[in-house]
């Protein structure tokens, strides 16, 4: 995250707005059309490898995916992490992984021959995931980020889409984030130290009442059973998260013009009504993140938007 200063971050957003009035106006164009990427998850995914293959598309590369990598991949043979990654990369001019373990995506950076773009890392970050949350937030907020309230909420610890977010929204000077999780699962402290040094005020809180009336936007997280790092099980976890569930009325009882923001997949945490709700906005966010990742993909290649 750190390599995305606030002109880049910018300049991305000013093309994903590009790429989005292109494909309402054209649909796909063919500025990609000579290359190819090599899309290979480790991990299960809906939304970023949906979306990264509909970016792809859209601009007219050629791409290929290797789903459940740790069982289709030579791995099974005794393979190392670091030669698959050696041998796809010579295939091929972009990388896209989603990798099981924290620094996964760097140890592959660093052996390939191609570009590496991380679609999640463990327990880690989740870079593009963060960008897009961004897009989103400061465009469905009335007035942008600047000077808001925004409130992390759920399991904070073991999920990189909040400590990405976290940090991607320092450049935007927020006001103050609210971290709101059950106490366990509290945010932690190399996020908590970053974000202080950015000059944005913490609260810390286990109530989500509390963030119903203070935030301007609310970015809730499930239980991140597929990346815990501590020893509770699932069962002790739901336990935990039961004053943690957002449904119609705590929408209805936030600000006007407040909104909640999910990465996905939702469980219980976020009821099936409020993720329909007109003040969430998980799903019109995964149509903005196919612009998002396009801007991506045209950067990474060092294509300009005309
Ligand atoms: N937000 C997100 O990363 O979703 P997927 O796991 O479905 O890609």
């Amino acid at each position: 995250m750190d390599n995305v200063s606030v002109g880049t971050f910018w300049g991305l957003v000013r093309t994903a707005n590009w790429c989005r009035a292109v494909h309402q106006r054209v649909g796909a164009v063919d500025l990609l059309k000579s290359k190819e990427i090599k899309i290979v998850f480790w991990q299960e995914s809906t939304r970023t490898r949906g979306s990264f293959e509909t970016a792809a598309g859209r601009l007219g590369a050629r791409y290929g995916t290797t789903v459940d990598a740790g069982k289709y991949t030579s791995e099974l043979k005794g393979e190392s992490f670091e030669d698959t990654i050696r041998s796809f990369s010579k295939m091929c001019d972009l990388m896209i992984l989603r990798t099981k373990e924290k620094g996964s995506a760097r140890r592959a950076a660093l052996v390939s021959h191609v570009p590496i773009i991380s679609a999640g890392d463990g327990a880690g970050e989740h870079p593009t995931q963060a960008l897009l949350d961004a897009y989103v937030l400061n465009e469905r907020i009335p007035n942008g980020v600047p000077g808001k309230t925004i409130a992390f909420t759920g399991d904070l610890r073991d999920s990189r889409t909040a400590r990405s977010l976290a940090r991607m929204l320092r450049m935007m000077k927020p006001a103050r984030y609210i971290f709101a999780s059950p106490p366990e699962l509290g945010m932690t402290d190399d996020i908590k130290r970053d974000v202080s040094a950015a000059g944005i005020a913490i609260i810390e809180t286990s109530d989500l009442r509390f963030v119903q009336k203070e935030a301007d936007a609310v970015y809730h997280q499930r239980p991140q059973n597929n990346n815990r790092t501590g020893g509770e099980s699932a069962e002790e976890i739901a336990s935990g998260y039961r004053s943690f569930i957002i449904d119609k009325a705590f929408l209805e009882g936030m600000k006007p013009e407040a909104i909640v923001h999910h990465p996905g997949p939702h469980t219980f945490e976020l009821t099936e009504e409020a993720s329909l709700h007109p003040k969430c906005v998980m799903f019109p966010a995964m149509e903005m993140g196919v612009y998002m990742r396009m801007a991506v993909l045209l950067w990474v290649f060092g294509i300009e938007c005309p």
